[in-house]
């Protein structure tokens, strides 16, 4: 699991641009599923049957988006410094010093024009890419073309350190879930989405394809317990989180309290997340046609859109056998 959550995060994905993902995910899923389609957006939709379709066979949908933040060029100056536009929710305190890598191999070192203030906190548009170049001509890469964050995957301990934990780590799961699952009651689609970090774009579009009876996205949460966070309860090896509330859904109670009474009986630690910022793909499936009931099963992350984000290999576990077990199990949401 862990070489593969490597492979993953070290690949290169920024929203719409999750192809080399979407190809390795591909080649994941392929033994484990019985139909395999690409949305227009992009998105893989990946569908394991249930044992006996009845009446009561429920459609669910497991979203876990593919992509990640990034950067897209937008100006080159004479001297071949490259001004860029954020692709997501680029922070600025993270960027600076780094590195990033464009879809061409191309490398960068980000620097930023000089301060005055050598204590202040300079904008996205005072920050640029040193690619290397003397000048325009020589520029190794052109307006439009895309960088990701640049870090190697790293491992202490427990804890695994990488670029796009957010929301590889999901689509791990989603992938390690479909393989334990062997057979289900239920029609489930594991959709691995893309442009969710530029406004769930990609699950907008498959949930309404899929249509789903119910939903449930994948994702990372960021926690409560590093020096001066936000007051939040979910913490790093506590296990996954069952949402009841972020900035972009609300979950259906039935489905919450569904998540709970499975990882109680199946003795998995979880936490009960009430998110201050942000959101995931459970907003698109909940608000996709005539509405449909969602929750999320997060992972907790520390340094969340940071090169360098943390998760604790033991939550990951527990997340694939609290999801397994909630698709193998036949669902009352009355
Ligand atoms: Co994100
Ligand atoms: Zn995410």
């Amino acid at each position: 699991m862990k070489q593969l959550l490597k492979q993953l995060t070290e690949t290169f994905g920024p929203s719409g641009y999750e192809e080399n993902v979407r190809k390795l995910v591909r080649a994941e899923v392929k033994p484990y599923a019985d139909e395999i389609k690409v949305d227009a957006l992009g998105s893989l939709i990946v569908r394991k049957k249930p044992i006996r379709q009845t009446k009561d066979t429920k459609k669910i949908m497991i979203a876990a988006h593919m992509d990640e933040i990034g950067l897209i060029v937008s100006h080159v100056d004479g001297n071949g410094f490259v001004r860029f536009s954020p692709i997501g929710a680029v922070i600025r305190s993270y960027v600076l010093g780094g590195r990033v890598r464009f879809l061409n191999g191309t490398q960068g070192v980000i620097g930023f024009d000089r301060l005055d203030d050598l204590n202040e906190l300079p904008t996205l548009d005072k920050v640029y890419v040193d690619v290397g170049a003397t000048s325009k001509k020589d520029c190794p890469v052109k307006i439009g073309d895309v960088a990701a964050f640049d870090r190697p995957f790293a491992e202490f301990g427990n804890r695994l350190v990488a670029k796009s934990m957010d929301d590889r780590a999901g689509v791990l799961v989603a992938i390690e879930t479909l393989r334990a699952l062997k057979s289900t009651p239920h029609d489930v689609y594991f959709v691995f989405t893309t442009q969710e970090e530029v406004g769930v774009r990609g699950a907008t579009t498959s949930a309404y394809g899929v249509d789903p009876d119910l939903g449930i996205a994948i994702d990372v949460t960021p926690t409560g317990d590093t020096p001066g966070s936000l007051k939040m309860e979910m913490d790093l090896g506590k296990g996954p989180c069952v949402k009841i509330k972020d900035v972009g859904s609300i979950s259906d109670p039935r489905i919450v309290k569904w998540m709970i009474r499975t990882a109680e009986k199946i003795k998995v630690p979880y936490q009960r997340e009430v998110l201050l910022v942000g959101g995931t793909d459970a907003r698109a499936i909940q608000l996709s046609r005539a509405g449909v009931p969602v929750g999320s099963l997060s992972i907790p992350v520390r340094y969340v859109h940071s090169p360098s984000e943390m998760v604790d290999y033991s939550d990951l576990q527990n997340s694939v056998k609290l999801l397994t077990a909630l698709l193998r199990t036949p669902i009352d949401l009355g």
